[in-house]
């Protein structure tokens, strides 16, 4: 299935849009394109416990599986405009690691100023944990 990178970014930043952040003000976006064809979208809900919060990758990622669909197959998550790459946090990619439909799914780290940073999710998480037989060709 033919990856469309640029609708990705955008729906990332327009999911931004959505950030609850009342306590961080840091807004993030994520879209996903499933395996099933169709994008799945995320923000970040935090909340007043803290420790609650959701990441925008873990909201987009747990709405395709809530909505049947078990892998993706590409990435866009959309940070701030400050200059710096705004990668996925480690607990992200752990569980990027085990809905990826293959190791090297691409990850879009993208802003609203335009600027993208491209990586893959083998480069962002080698070695990555898996409890299943699933995947296994992860680790090369
Ligand atoms: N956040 C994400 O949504 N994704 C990440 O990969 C890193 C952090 C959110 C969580 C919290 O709402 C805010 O960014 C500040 O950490």
């Amino acid at each position: 299935m033919e990856i469309n990178r640029e609708e990705l970014i955008k729906r990332a930043l327009e999911a931004r849009q959505n950030a609850y952040c009342p306590y961080s003000h840091y807004m993030v976006g994520a879209a996903l394109l499933g395996e099933d064809g169709k994008i799945y979208t995320g923000c970040n809900v935090e909340n007043g416990s803290y420790g609650l919060t959701i990441c925008a990758e873990r909201c987009a990622m747990f709405k395709m599986v809530s909505e049947g669909c078990k892998k993706f197959l590409a990435i866009a998550v959309a940070t701030g405009d400050d200059g710096t790459d705004g990668v996925p946090c480690m607990a992200c990619r752990q569980v990027m690691c085990e809905l990826c439909a293959h190791p090297d799914v691409p990850i879009y780290d993208c802003d609203p100023s335009g600027r993208v940073f491209d990586h893959t999710l083998r480069e962002m998480a080698p070695y990555g944990f898996l409890n299943i037989t699933e995947n296994n060709d992860y680790h090369g």
